[in-house]
């Protein structure tokens, strides 16, 4: 194991990418930062390689991984039938936290990478370290988060050291990612494009760009099979369990003193707003309601924290749909298991 230093001067640390993009092309797997989480990275082309990723994270093998490039010029080895509304996405988006998923083209690919499926997800990650570490690699590079599987998404290097350690070759340091919460999974097979992940790019600044986006009916409603495979699994939780709670600050501290009078240790997620207000036995802020992406990109290191705690269950206050509360909402409450109190 080797970690590239905490590189705040991220020109200081580029040469140390040629040992990671080495190790890419020679169908090792090492994790590395982009704009969004930590993703854990392997060349696209090689079933060895991709095989490591779903090994190093117990990854169920029917979910696929996204293509990560960093380059437009390299799509055109592995997608085809690119809509006119997916260029202009490319266009205003990329790089950045948005993933289309376009028809798969030729035999190119690992069919690993796609679970089988004839499309593929691709991104341009917004990270100077993802976009380098790609490039010198020269081949497009399959990650998924550098989790195991279940687990929030990493935000750090230390998370995915946590999880990962002694199961992959190296972790690229390149501090806290940014967004925080992971990309946009955007269908672009249909007439009218389908969201199949709420994420770091919202739907309104979609619609802004190519007019109607529409979103899987799976993430409105119960009873409906998901578009994207991995929104079917359990992920994102924390040991102990969690509770979303509907309703302002009192209800919420009803329901603690409810828990505690029970003697069960209750630990709360709340924001800077609310923290005055309410008493438990550890109560850990995320972030502040005036500014919502703030709590997306400290969510996933604070649903870690109460690993660290000694508490029985977990009380998360909720947020509004509003802009990125999508994507935070989406994952809070997959990390509920869809448990909430109101
Ligand atoms: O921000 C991100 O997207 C991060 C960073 C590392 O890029 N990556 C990430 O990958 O979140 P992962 O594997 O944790 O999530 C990928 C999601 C899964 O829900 C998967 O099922 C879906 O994208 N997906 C990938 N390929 C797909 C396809 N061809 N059709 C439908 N869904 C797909
Ligand atoms: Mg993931």
């Amino acid at each position: 194991q080797w970690i590239v230093d905490d590189g705040t001067d991220l020109s200081t640390t580029y040469p140390q990418l040629s040992q990671p993009a080495q190790l890419l092309r020679e169908n090792e797997v090492v994790a590395f930062p982009t704009e969004t989480v930590y993703g854990l990275g392997a060349n696209a082309f090689s079933d060895e390689a991709v095989r490591k990723i779903y090994e190093a994270k117990g990854r169920p093998s029917d979910n696929p991984l996204i293509v990560h490039i960093a380059s437009i010029s390299k799509l055109d080895e592995i997608v085809q039938d690119i809509p006119e509304y997916a260029y202009k996405l490319m266009n205003e988006f990329w790089p950045g936290p948005l993933t289309l998923i376009l028809p798969k083209k030729g035999n190119k690919l690992s069919t690993i990478v796609t679970a089988g499926l004839d499309t593929v997800g691709v991104r341009m990650p917004n990270h100077p370290v993802a976009l380098k570490l790609i490039q010198e690699a020269d081949v497009p590079i399959a990650a998924p988060s550098a989790n195991k599987s279940g687990k929030p998404s990493p935000t750090h290097a230390s998370h995915v050291y946590h999880d990962l350690n002694g199961k992959i070759s190296g972790i690229v340091d390149g501090g806290a990612t940014g967004v925080g919460v992971e990309s946009t999974v955007l269908d672009c097979t249909t007439t009218v494009p389908t969201i199949l992940r709420p994420g770091g790019v919202t739907k309104e600044q979609l619609e802004s760009v190519i007019g109607e986006v529409t979103i899987d009916q799976a993430l409105l409603e119960e009873g409906h099979a998901p578009k994207s495979p991995g929104m079917k699994y359990t992920h994102y939780a924390p040991n102990a369990p969690v509770f979303v709670v509907h309703g302002g600050v009192s209800f919420l501290q009803e329901i603690i003193d409810q828990y505690q009078k029970e003697g069960k240790k209750v630990g709360v997620l709340t924001t800077e707003e609310h923290l005055p207000l309410l008493h438990a036995h550890k109560v850990i802020t995320c972030g502040t309601l005036t500014n919502l992406q703030t709590v997306a990109a400290q969510l996933y290191d604070v649903l870690r924290k109460f690993d660290e705690e000694d508490i029985d269950l977990i009380l998360s206050e909720s947020f509004p749909y509003d802009g990125v509360g999508e994507a935070i909402m989406n994952r809070l409450l997959k990390a509920a298991g869809n448990k909430v109190i109101k």
